[in-house]
């Protein structure tokens, strides 16, 4: 079977589309989401990530406050910023761009965002809602790969979902969220990582794999069954002398050999990526619209 291929720019853009109609309507009533975002050092692709999430906001028009700090910021002022945007009645959500230059704390960073604003799901206590099946933010990576399947007719429902990848931003809210028992969960899931024994013994029972592993070739067409739906979350750069650039972006899949017996894949570029920015303005939305108690 040729795979179907899934446009996650489509989908991303078909949601962009639905979130601008919302904004305009919004701003009718006198409410104008805003995000504030927080970039320290000189990453580039944390760079070009920020850039992204700033032309998204402009282009549905979303409010939004940007900050580029230096590398040597202290602890002490990245705090202070974030504490000013808790309490900025024109900020309904903070996004501190991940990682954070070495000798800053993260996980202090994290916790001082007011859940309320925590548009990244990435506080301890939207983390904790989610486990326990409270609404939250949801983390916009994950949500993004349950929109694409969701958005492509895949059924999550009963199906055996493998995820391969453990990290707090994907692997494991992921898992949280597929488990939970709502229109976007009751899957029975398996999640492998490093560690895992004979990861094809897993990945060929699955109806749906999830790569995000951060390493390329991750997934070959030998560990998959015929028909299989994949979804590859990695961005991996790989050397090659033909792009100007010197590199490519890749998944973690063997996307050429994979696709020829996958039903739907999706991918890199153009997949999982779109819709991570996606979700992010789903969420500030949701929290300008939560702040002027139109919705619980
Ligand atoms: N770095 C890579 N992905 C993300 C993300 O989704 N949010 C934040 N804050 N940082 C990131």
């Amino acid at each position: 079977m040729a795979a179907k291929i899934i446009d996650g720019k489509q989908v991303a853009a078909d949601m962009r589309a639905e979130l601008k109609a919302e904004v305009t309507e919004l701003k009718q009533k006198g409410i104008v989401p805003g995000l504030g975002v927080i970039l320290v050092g000189e990453d580039p692709a944390s760079q070009s990530y920020v850039r992204a999430k700033e032309r998204a906001c402009e282009e549905i028009g979303i409010y939004s406050d940007d900050n580029r700090l230096s590398a040597d910021t202290s602890q002490e002022d990245l705090m202070t910023l974030v504490e000013k945007m808790n309490n900025n009645p024109k900020i309904n959500g903070i996004l501190v761009q991940l990682p954070l230059p070495k000798g800053l704390n993260e996980a202090e960073v994290l916790l001082t965002i007011d859940p309320d604003k925590d548009v990244d799901g990435f506080h301890p206590t939207n983390v904790g809602k989610i486990v326990v099946g409270e609404k939250a933010f949801l983390p916009c990576t994950p949500h993004g790969v349950i929109q694409l399947l969701l958005r492509s007719g895949v059924t999550i429902e009963g199906a055996n979902v493998v995820i391969v990848g453990r990290s707090n931003i994907v692997g494991k809210p992921l898992a949280n969220m597929l488990i939970q028992k709502n229109s976007k969960g009751n899957a029975t899931v398996t999640v492998c990582h490093t560690r895992t024994k004979d990861l094809a013994s897993h990945t060929k029972r699955a109806d749906i794999v999830i790569a995000a592993a951060g390493r390329p070739n991750t997934i070959t067409s030998d560990m998959v069954k015929e028909g299989v739906v994949v979804i590859d979350v990695g961005v991996n750069r790989v050397e090659d002398a033909t792009k100007k650039k010197g590199y490519r972006l890749v998944g973690d899949v063997d996307f050429e050999a994979v696709k020829e017996k996958a039903s739907l894949i999706t991918p890199v570029p153009g997949g999982v990526g779109p819709m991570t920015i996606t979700m992010l303005l789903y969420n500030t939305v949701e929290s300008a619209k939560r702040a002027a108690g139109l919705v619980t």
